[in-house]
């Protein structure tokens, strides 16, 4: 689905193409995956007691929760649930690749908002709604350019937004945040038919087992559970999932990480003459001074996989990971080596 862009995080090297957790997987997590036994019967497919588990988590009940096979089912599974064919979704451009391929796929029609400095122009988006927007989506923080909304600003738009518009609030990144930053699970009881998700395939170091969840209010719930595919989340998701939640420790030591590769980064970036939004995730949307493509394919031939900003519609910037101390010295170092060519 995402073309052979994505391929190219696969290869051999420092990987810093797909902002996973360079610290690898919460120990609990991987603990209680291996003491699985028996996978030969179906799970409780109204998944209970997970959802009351994330609910209670942040005040709400189970009733407010929906799990999915990773968030990005949760994204397709919105549209499927409330666009018809023909329908608007507003967006911001560029932001997560899967918003406008899922509203194509299903016949919708991706209305998409330029970022504006590099941030999701809410005044914009509200701007573009027109009579047939049924959906809108917005990243925060956005993918791929590290950047957060401000609070005052979130809850503005929040209170224009017209009631029966869908907002969808991607936060996949959240938990890599300043705690001033939006928390759209807040807002959940304030404002029916605002969807807010949650990935465990960042922080928690979970890609590989597919787990991802979503907050809204009952009726929306509801309506989504209607839809989504019986037993779309795995035991082995099921049982991982559940052992991360309790891993404190974990997460601790990946934001500070995390905060660690962005002390030696981003002024690194600025020693080399490199520009960079400020992120408030686990990545950067790096500016570089050619074409994103060749920077991309330097950087590759020189073992250190990024991700192409021409194939994200970033043109003239790369998306790169925040990884382990030695993997950030690694990329410094290439920048180091490449930059003199790229400047000649
Ligand atoms: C903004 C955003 N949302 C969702 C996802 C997908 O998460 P999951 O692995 O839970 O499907 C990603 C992964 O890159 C992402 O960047």
């Amino acid at each position: 689905m995402f073309e052979s862009y994505q391929r190219a995080a696969f290869v051999e090297g420092v990987r810093l193409a797909s902002n996973e957790n360079p610290l690898g997987t919460s120990p609990k997590a991987l603990a209680a995956v291996r003491r699985i036994e028996d996978l030969s019967r179906y799970v409780d497919d109204s998944y209970l007691d997970l959802r009351e588990r994330i609910a209670r988590r942040h005040g709400l009940s189970r009733e407010n929760v929906v799990l999915g096979h990773g968030s990005n089912e949760i994204v397709k599974l919105v549209v499927q649930t409330f666009l018809r064919p023909g329908e608007e979704a507003v967006m911001a451009v560029p932001s997560f690749a899967l918003f406008r391929l899922a509203v194509l796929e299903r016949g919708g029609v991706s209305v998409e908002v330029p970022l504006r400095e590099g941030v999701s122009d809410l005044e914009a988006m509200l701007a573009a709604l027109t009579p047939r927007a049924r959906v809108v989506f917005l990243c925060d923080p956005n993918n791929p350019t590290g950047t957060a909304v401000e609070r005052a600003d979130f809850l503005s738009f929040v209170k224009r937004l017209p009631p029966e518009v869908v907002l969808v609030v991607d936060q996949a990144y959240r938990e890599y945040a300043a705690p001033k930053c939006v928390d759209a699970i807040g807002e959940v009881p304030e404002r029916p038919n605002t969807i807010v998700l949650r990935t465990m395939s960042k922080i928690y170091g979970l890609a590989a087992l597919r787990f991802g969840y979503a907050f809204a209010d009952v009726q929306t719930v509801a309506t989504l559970e209607h839809v989504r595919l019986p037993f779309n989340v795995a035991a082995t998701a099921l049982a991982g999932a559940a052992a991360a939640l309790d891993d404190e420790a974990f997460l601790q030591r990946s934001v500070a990480c995390n905060e660690a590769g962005k002390r030696l980064l981003y002024p690194a970036f600025t020693a080399l003459g490199l520009s960079a939004y400020p992120t408030q995730a686990n990545f950067y949307a790096l500016a570089v001074p050619v074409g994103a493509t060749r920077a991309y394919e330097d950087l590759l031939a020189d073992g250190i996989v990024v991700r192409n900003g021409d194939s994200l519609r970033m043109p003239g910037r790369l998306r790169v990971t925040i990884g382990a101390e030695d993997e950030n010295r690694a990329l410094l170092a290439a920048l180091g080596r490449l930059l003199p060519r790229w400047r000649a």
